[in-house]
């Protein structure tokens, strides 16, 4: 029980925003870029107060007005997630009473940029619910485009992108790309596919049809719209690779019958397909080959490496590595990916370009580095528990790649793209927001 404190007692809310810092020490404080005529750049505090914060953790007395210790604590998570941009969110309020909760909704949408009518696209982003795709919709929405999300909500979520419903630009439509549609776009992003493993391997030939009929169907779309296509490939495309780093020259090494063909052929044949349409049909076409991405909204139990450790770690258990940790993996920050994506878009180049980060952790020195950071992170809340979990390793799956990690001279060249964060910098939000998820109780 919490005794009720006065209510004009001075309040200690701490709103001191979290900082990030880039490669080369420069404090982040945008994102995107301004060039190709086209300008991305959006604060970082405005995207962080859309994906870094709490839907559940406000009860009712705190809605109203907060007057106990622990009303103070929820609070100050708010605060701490929202830097000044409350007004925007919407909030769930729990009432104990009833075990019930109610949802509020918006009174008013961030705001977007105004563009000329010449300037503001159409933009229609498949798979726009899903991790990736939600933070693209947040950028384009920002931006001042028009945006239309399809999506079968098979790994995505309405919550990811329910903070523009009902926005004069959003349109969300439940649909499932393997089945033809029809609007008019400017720019198609086609990104819908399950990406992490047990997602894709649930129903195999699901996967291969949405790789192949919904790609066939997206391109059918951008030849009848005249749309730019891109599509987002995958670093899965060159298998268990024999040279190192992948180059976008490289044809790749994959079993085409083993338990994760299904999402590498799918890709493989999808990026056919977008060539073939190209070559045939003349379509705009834009290939964007993606390589470990992690950050918030990445669902906590999808089974790949980046949420496992947090999750584990978070909850005090042991971090499991897989084979002998000394296989090794890159991880980009989800921003970083949202700038390539938007800057390969926007440019001219038509071939296939890598996108990821080229620093390469083996898994082992990677567990490492989660472990330190969750400490960090409950350090500095005050709730770093008083045993240290530890890293256990077990037997590694079938056709795991060995190694991966990007060529990105092309990225560099043509879009003059290179990745901003560091891997630390990423991880402490992604814990942060983990963080954030448990304390509302949905993780
Ligand atoms: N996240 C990564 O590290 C990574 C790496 C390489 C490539 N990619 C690619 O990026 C894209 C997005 O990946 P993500 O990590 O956001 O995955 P995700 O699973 O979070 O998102 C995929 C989205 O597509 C939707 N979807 C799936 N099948 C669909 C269908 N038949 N019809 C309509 N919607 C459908 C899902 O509901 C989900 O919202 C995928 O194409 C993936 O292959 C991601």
């Amino acid at each position: 029980m919490t005794t009720p404190q006065s209510p004009s007692k001075p309040r200690r809310i701490n709103t001191s925003p979290i900082r990030a810092l880039d490669k080369d020490g420069n404090e982040i404080t945008t994102v995107g870029f301004n060039r190709f005529g086209f300008d991305s750049e959006v604060p970082i505090d405005v995207l962080r107060s859309l994906y870094l914060r709490s839907h559940y953790v406000v009860s009712a007395s705190v809605a109203t007005s907060p007057q106990t210790l622990e009303d103070e604590a929820q609070e100050f998570q708010h605060a701490k997630f929202s830097q000044g941009h409350e007004v925007y969110q919407s909030k769930s309020i729990y009432h104990p009473e009833t075990r019930s909760i109610s949802y509020t909704t918006l009174s008013r949408f961030p705001p977007v940029k105004l563009l000329a009518p010449s300037k503001r696209k159409r933009v229609l982003v498949t798979g726009g619910a899903g991790f990736v795709g939600s933070h693209l919709v947040d950028r384009l929405m920002l931006l001042g485009h028009e945006v239309t999300v399809l999506d079968n909500f098979f790994t995505g979520s309405k919550t990811t992108v329910s903070h523009w419903v009902g926005h004069p630009n959003f349109e969300l439509v439940r649909h499932d790309i393997v089945e033809p549609f029809m609007i008019e776009c400017d720019q198609i992003y086609h990104l819908a596919c399950p990406a992490s493993p047990p997602h894709y391997q649930f129903n195999a030939v699901k996967t291969i049809k949405t790789s192949f009929m919904g790609t066939l169907n997206m391109l059918g779309l951008a030849k009848r719209t005249k749309a730019r296509f891109l599509i987002s490939s995958t670093s899965e495309v060159y298998g268990d690779p024999e040279v190192h780093p992948q180059t976008e020259e490289y044809w790749g090494h994959v079993n085409p019958i083993g338990p994760r063909a299904c999402y590498d052929e799918g890709k493989r044949v999808a990026e056919t397909l977008t060539y073939g349409f190209q070559r045939q049909d003349g379509v705009d076409v834009r290939v964007a080959r993606i390589f470990n991405t992690y950050g918030p909204r990445m669902n906590p139990y999808d089974g790949r490496v980046v949420s496992n450790f947090i999750v584990q770690a978070l909850n005090g258990e042991d971090m499991t590595v897989y084979g002998d940790g000394k296989q090794t993996r890159s991880f980009q920050y989800i921003h970083d990916l949202i700038d390539g994506l938007i800057a390969l878009m926007n440019s001219d180049e038509t071939r296939p370009v890598n996108i990821g980060n080229s620093d390469e952790f083996s898994i082992g020195e990677f567990a490492e580095l989660v472990r330190e950071t969750v400490e960090k992170v409950q350090a500095e809340e005050g709730t770093k528990p008083a045993r240290r979990v530890q890293i256990v390793y077990k037997p590694m799956p079938t056709d795991d790649p060995q190694k991966r990690r990007p060529d990105t001279t092309r990225a560099f060249e043509s879009l003059r793209w290179k990745p901003r964060w560091t891997v630390r910098m990423g991880l402490e939000e992604m814990v942060r927001y983990y963080k954030a998820k448990m304390a509302e109780g949905s993780l």
